[in-house]
């Protein structure tokens, strides 16, 4: 029997729906309440996705475990991923910080790829969040990614993704070499603009 008819995935899928929802719509009201307060706005766009049941196999895979749906839910903890991508670097942690501040999730772990990007050059701030969903009198917690990142850091995210995917058994050195180099230019972006906005909040002021 395939996967996706077992009755304990439909049932998995319906509360991954919902807890998606559930953060969707608390993720827009603390935007838009910092919008209101702030009169600023610093999200650029918010992309909220459940993993395909193929990736989520894949990735069962790559670790070495049994494909169940136990095993999706233990060990695929960003079967919900939700991407906030901000202007400027100040943004990222603006955001995180008012993540971090609500108490409709739990924050399970934290990983700051900024301040320490990984050895592929990848750079965002990953929130992995409990979202509470209520079934009758039973709450339950479901995991979610947050990644948060500003346009730059996006930008080489999708570039580098599409490599990677395009020739995932071929990648030479001097592409992986390239793909790092471009990671420290996006760096530099990121700190210019963050000055030049930096310069005209002063103006503002
Ligand atoms: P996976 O990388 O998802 O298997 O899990 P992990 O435990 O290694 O978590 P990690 O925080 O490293 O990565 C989670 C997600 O971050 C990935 O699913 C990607 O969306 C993103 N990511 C991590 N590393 C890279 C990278 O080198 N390039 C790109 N484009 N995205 C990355
Ligand atoms: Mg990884």
């Amino acid at each position: 029997m395939k996967i996706t008819e077992d009755e304990q995935y439909k049932e998995m899928m319906l509360k991954y729906n919902f807890a998606m929802q559930r953060l969707e719509t608390e993720l827009n009201i603390l935007l838009k309440e910092y919008e209101y307060k702030k009169g600023y706005n610093p999200v650029e766009h918010i992309k909220t996705r459940i993993k395909s049941i193929d990736s989520a196999t894949k990735k069962l895979k790559d670790k070495n475990c049994e494909v169940t749906v136990d095993n999706l839910i233990r060990k695929v903890y960003d079967m919900i991923g939700v991407r906030i991508v901000c202007s400027f670097l100040s943004d990222v942690y603006d955001i995180v910080d008012l993540i971090k501040s609500t108490k409709q999730f739990i924050i399970k772990r934290e990983n700051n790829y900024i301040d320490n990007p990984k050895s592929s050059g990848y750079r965002s701030y990953h929130l992995i969040v409990l979202v509470p969903i209520y079934l009758g009198e039973i709450v339950e917690y479901i995991e979610a990614e947050i990644q948060v990142r500003t346009v730059a850091m996006d930008c080489w995210a999708s570039l580098d993704h599409k490599l990677r995917y395009k020739f995932p058994n071929c990648i030479p050195k001097e592409v992986t070499e390239g793909l790092l180099e471009c990671s420290k230019d996006i760096d530099k972006l990121d700190l210019k603009m963050q000055s030049l906005y930096n310069i005209l909040r002063e103006y503002n002021n």
